[in-house]
This record gives C-alpha cells, sequence and structure tokens, in this order.
C-alpha cells in the first residue's frame, strides 16, 4: 500500500462521512429557518454501500474515519455501522461528531461498537441561548449529560466545538475557557463560516485573534500538542488547566495546505473540499455493479482533483448543496 496524496503532495488518510442529512436542531450558522430540502430514503446510501465504500479507502490508505451529518445518531442503527467499519483492518480510528442530544442513549453501545472517540457541538452553556441558537432545541441538559456519559464509557478525549459568534454567544468565552481548567474539557472555539447565506440576519464572525486576546484575561496561553489526531486546530493550556482550549480558524487563516481529508456525502458524492461545490458520484457506479478496482480508481480521480485551498476570504462560499449535507 503506497497512501493516497494529492496533486500537492498532501497525504490523505482521512474519510469524514456523513450518513444522514437529517438533524433534530436547526443550528442558525447551519440552516436556514424553513431547513432545506431533505433527501429520501433511496437517495442515501445503505450501511452495506459505505462500508463497501469505506473497505475500497482501506485499501488506498484511508486510515481514519469519522461520521458526521445532519445529525448521525438520528439514523436508526448507527451502531450497526461502526461495528461494520470497525472490522476493516486498516481502520485505527473511528470518530463521531454530534450535537450530543441523542448521546447518553447512545454512547455505551457506541464504545462497544468500536467507536473510540466523539467531538460534541456545543455554543452555549445557557439554557435559552441554546433554544436560540438551536431554534428546536430545548434539551441543553441532555448534551451535557451526553458529554459525561460519553466520558464515563471512555469515549475519549471528548471535544467540545463552540462555533463563536458576535452578539450571539461571544460572551461565554471565557466561561467555556473556564471550563477547561477546573475540568478536564476539551473546547474548540471555531469561526463562523459564512455559509447560510441569510444576509443581514446571519450571525457575524470573530476572529480567532480577538478570541485569544479575551482569553488572556484568565492567564497566558501555552501552546501545547494535541492530544490526540493531526487536525487543523491549535491547541493551548491556561495556567494549571487540567483541560486545553483550541482554535479553528477557516477564516482568519486557512489550513489548506496540511488538510489531510475527503468527505462522503449521505447521497454518495465523494467530496474532496468541504468549501468547493466540485464531487464525484460514487452512488451511481455503486448501484450498476463496478468492481472495487473501478471504486478505487474513482477515489483516485476525487483526490487528484482536490483543489489547493478555500476562498472563503474572497468571498466565494459553495452553492449547490447545504451545508448540513457535507457535515461541517
Ligand atoms: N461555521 C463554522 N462551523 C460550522 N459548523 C457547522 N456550520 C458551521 C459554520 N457556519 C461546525 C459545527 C459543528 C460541525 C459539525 O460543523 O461546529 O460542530
Ligand atoms: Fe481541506 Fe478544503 Fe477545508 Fe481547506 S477548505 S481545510 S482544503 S476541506
Amino acid at each position: 500500500m503506497t497512501g493516497l496524496s494529492d496533486s500537492f503532495q498532501r497525504p490523505i488518510n482521512y474519510l469524514r462521512i456523513s450518513v444522514t442529512d437529517r438533524c433534530n436542531l436547526r443550528c442558525i450558522y447551519c440552516l436556514p429557518p424553513g431547513g432545506v430540502r431533505l433527501l429520501s430514503h433511496g437517495e442515501i446510501l445503505t450501511y452495506e454501500e459505505i462500508h463497501t465504500i469505506a473497505r475500497a479507502a482501506a485499501e488506498l490508505g484511508i486510515n481514519k474515519i469519522r461520521l458526521t451529518g445532519g445529525e448521525p445518531l438520528v439514523r436508526s442503527g448507527l451502531p450497526e455501522l461502526i461495528q461494520m467499519l470497525a472490522q476493516i483492518e486498516a481502520i485505527d480510528d473511528i470518530s463521531l461528531t454530534t450535537n450530543g442530544t441523542l448521546l447518553s442513549h447512545y454512547a455505551a453501545e457506541l464504545k462497544q461498537a468500536g467507536l473510540r472517540r466523539v467531538n460534541v457541538s456545543l455554543d452555549t452553556l445557557k439554557q435559552d441561548k441554546f433554544e436560540f441558537i438551536t431554534r428546536l432545541g430545548n434539551n441543553l441538559g441532555q448534551v451535557l449529560e451526553g458529554i459525561e456519559v460519553a466520558k464515563a464509557v471512555g469515549l475519549n478525549p471528548v471535544k467540545l466545538n463552540m462555533v463563536v459568534m458576535s452578539g450571539v454567544n461571544d460572551d461565554e468565552l471565557l466561561d467555556f475557557a473556564g471550563k477547561t481548567i477546573a475540568e478536564d474539557w476539551h473546547v474548540r472555539f471555531i469561526e463562523l463560516m459564512p455559509v447560510t447565506g441569510e444576509g443581514s440576519t446571519a450571525p457575524k464572525f470573530v476572529s480567532a485573534g480577538e478570541m485569544r486576546q479575551r482569553l488572556e484575561l484568565l492567564g497566558e496561553l501555552e501552546p501545547c500538542l494535541p492530544s490526540i489526531g493531526n487536525g487543523p486546530a491549535k491547541y493551548f493550556r491556561l495556567p494549571h488547566a487540567k483541560g486545553t482550549v483550541g482554535f479553528i480558524t477557516p477564516v482568519s487563516e486557512h489550513f489548506c495546505f496540511r488538510c489531510n481529508r475527503l468527505r462522503l456525502t449521505a447521497d454518495g458524492k465523494l467530496r474532496p473540499c468541504l468549501l468547493s461545490d466540485y464531487e464525484i458520484d460514487l452512488k451511481q457506479p455503486l448501484r450498476s455493479g463496478i468492481s472495487s478496482a473501478g471504486l478505487k480508481q474513482l477515489f483516485e480521480e476525487a483526490v487528484a482533483n482536490k483543489p489547493l485551498r478555500h476562498h472563503l476570504a474572497e468571498g466565494y462560499v459553495p452553492k449547490e448543496r447545504p451545508f448540513s449535507q457535507v457535515g461541517g
């Protein structure tokens, strides 16, 4: 096995798989208020099809898989899929990104199926704001409980993703950072990407530079290595903190030069870049009986066409599909 690398010599070893476009929340930065057209059952890859794709990917050198959505836990039988993926020998890290609302219910089963760790989206610690940001959520308590149960069953490290929005939740930066001092919370502050296109009602972005400045009220941020993974975040520790804070800077400082990932949409399109509309269909070829060699060729084609970088800073955002179908 030689491993995949793209035309800019970036090694590609990470596949993010969106298992559903459905979500039980409607976060203001992700979806328009009325939601978006949903895929029908037949349009979505079956678990067998996902497994076939993952096996071909593993033969090409993919060794890390993350399951995303929509909200992956609204698709029934997710532990079954995890069990299937965990049996692929070359895959040594399976993780999940979730909004946490259903996590306390599934955490033990997920762990047992072979899931290694979870990232939970958590943008506020206040119930009224949780309702405002998620539009449908009335269950912040359930998310917090999900985080605790995930830790207790060993889905560690649990990382918390906070999308920071000016005037919405940026007043909670210090509360979140404070949590990393007393408890072993791993919080990642994410710059808002302007992907929902709602004009003046869209929430406003705060740069990571500004976030860092505000956090320094709590003490100096000491750079540290990530506890696991080699994703785009830069990590720091506050003085005497048990946990860490990280910054993900898609807007102020793109990290495309060390991007190692591909994405598979719920309807079977292989997408080399979150922020470009270019994608290659795997579903139709699969349903017409393509061989494993043929599938691998399509992977190689997608990788060869992986764009060098995104163009958010120049105002370009992908238009062809809602973000909720690509899994963040
Ligand atoms: N900007 C930044 N991050 C986003 N996510 C979703 N939409 C956006 C956006 N507009 C992230 C959320 C979630 C993950 C799935 O994708 O943090 O944790
Ligand atoms: Fe990777 Fe594309 Fe995201 Fe850049 S924009 S980090 S290349 S997926």
